[in-house]
């Protein structure tokens, strides 16, 4: 019998309808238009704004997508894994809330936490499930309400980061589609520069965190930048070298998209030319676990079957990762 591949067989997306652009940010904070641009490559973002919603509504209509692209009873759903650091609490997970709304009955569901890699963490986990014979049906997941952790008086922060959800349906594949290989790094003593600080079981919700600003996310932006350009440009590197791969057997790089300077020195990198980068951060900005569903959702109709796609990420954690995905539809 053919080895069982996880080929991704469909994608879905999801962002809200509120923009808030660079020019809304400069009369809440001391920044500009031309700074936020130049620094980052953003433009604006999306904010979820209805009082009442959480990741669980961007991530649903996501899947919901899915389902209908695909005519997919939700009862066939074997998993539904969602990666995100903002769930809708702390539990349970956001996966089980998602699976509820979309009426995904049989699925057994849990949120996976690797920050800004989280789907990729996600993706190989789904994959893996798939790989085992076990499961025929994976949904990956990556949401992020980022508006809730995000302080709109801390100009350091709050130009960064946006929300959305994208998702995609891993099937079992035998002509070889789908994940390929996947390197996945973690590195904990990263965890001073980019976290939340309060909240958690270290510091549990106070009246002290609250007034201290510590319920936000927190970021050394400038350390944080000069790991993310070392670990994204090296782990993809590797991760074609392991394959005996260059750029020119690649069709798309699909980054994190954190910093248009970062996704800049990963394509440089790897030889790749900036029309085969996916890049959708000046609409979206930092979406945490949604950016690289999101771009593959954006650029669904480019993508031809048998294409070499190398997804790249880093985040929080430190994590970091790059998986590398024939395109399976
Ligand atoms: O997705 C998870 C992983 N996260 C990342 O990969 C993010 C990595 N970091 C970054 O993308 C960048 O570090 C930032 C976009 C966060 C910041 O850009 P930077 O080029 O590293 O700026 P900086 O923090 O070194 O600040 C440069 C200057 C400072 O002023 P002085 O000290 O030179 O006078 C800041 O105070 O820019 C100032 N600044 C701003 N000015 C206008 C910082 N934020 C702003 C702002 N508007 N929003």
């Amino acid at each position: 019998m053919n080895k069982i591949t996880a080929a991704i067989t469909a994608v879905g997306g999801y962002v809200p309808e509120t923009k808030l652009t660079n020019f809304d940010l400069e009369k809440m904070v001391d920044t500009n238009d031309e700074w936020i641009r130049t620094r980052t490559g953003i433009s604006e973002r999306r904010i979820l704004r209805e009082p009442g919603k959480a990741t669980s509504d961007l991530a649903t209509p996501a899947v919901l997508e899915i389902l209908r692209k695909k005519n997919l009873d939700p009862k066939e759903i074997d998993c539904i894994i969602c990666a995100t650091v903002t769930p809708d609490m702390v539990f349970p997970a956001t996966a089980n809330i998602i699976s509820d709304k979309v009426g995904a009955t049989n699925a057994f569901g849990f949120d996976l936490n690797a920050a800004c890699s989280g789907f990729l963490f996600a993706l190989t986990t789904g994959a893996g499930f798939i790989e085992s014979g076990r499961y025929k049906k994976v949904i990956v997941v990556g949401a992020d309400k980022m508006s809730a952790i995000v302080d709109y008086t801390d100009r350091n922060t709050c130009v960064i980061f946006g929300d959305g959800a994208g998702a995609v349906l891993l099937e079992a594949n035998t002509e070889g589609y789908g994940v390929q290989d996947s390197l996945l790094k973690s590195d904990g003593s990263g965890v001073k520069y980019l976290r939340m600080k309060a909240g958690g079981s270290l510091h549990p919700a106070s009246v002290e965190t609250v007034l201290a600003k510590e319920h936000f996310a927190y970021q050394e932006g400038q350390t944080v930048f000069k790991f993310a350009v070392k670990g994204m440009a090296d782990i993809s590197a590797e991760l074609l070298e392991r394959n005996h791969l260059t750029g020119d057997d690649i069709a798309w790089l699909v980054p994190h998209q954190a910093n248009l300077r970062i996704i800049d020195a990963t394509a440089n990198r790897m030889g790749i030319s900036k029309d085969k980068v996916m890049i959708n951060i000046s609409k979206y900005g930092n979406t945490t676990a949604a950016t690289i569903p999101l771009c593959l959702w954006e650029w669904e109709d480019k993508l031809n079957k048998g294409e070499n796609l190398v997804l790249a990420a880093f985040g929080g954690g430190f994590t970091w990762g790059a998986t590398l995905v024939k395109w399976g539809f």
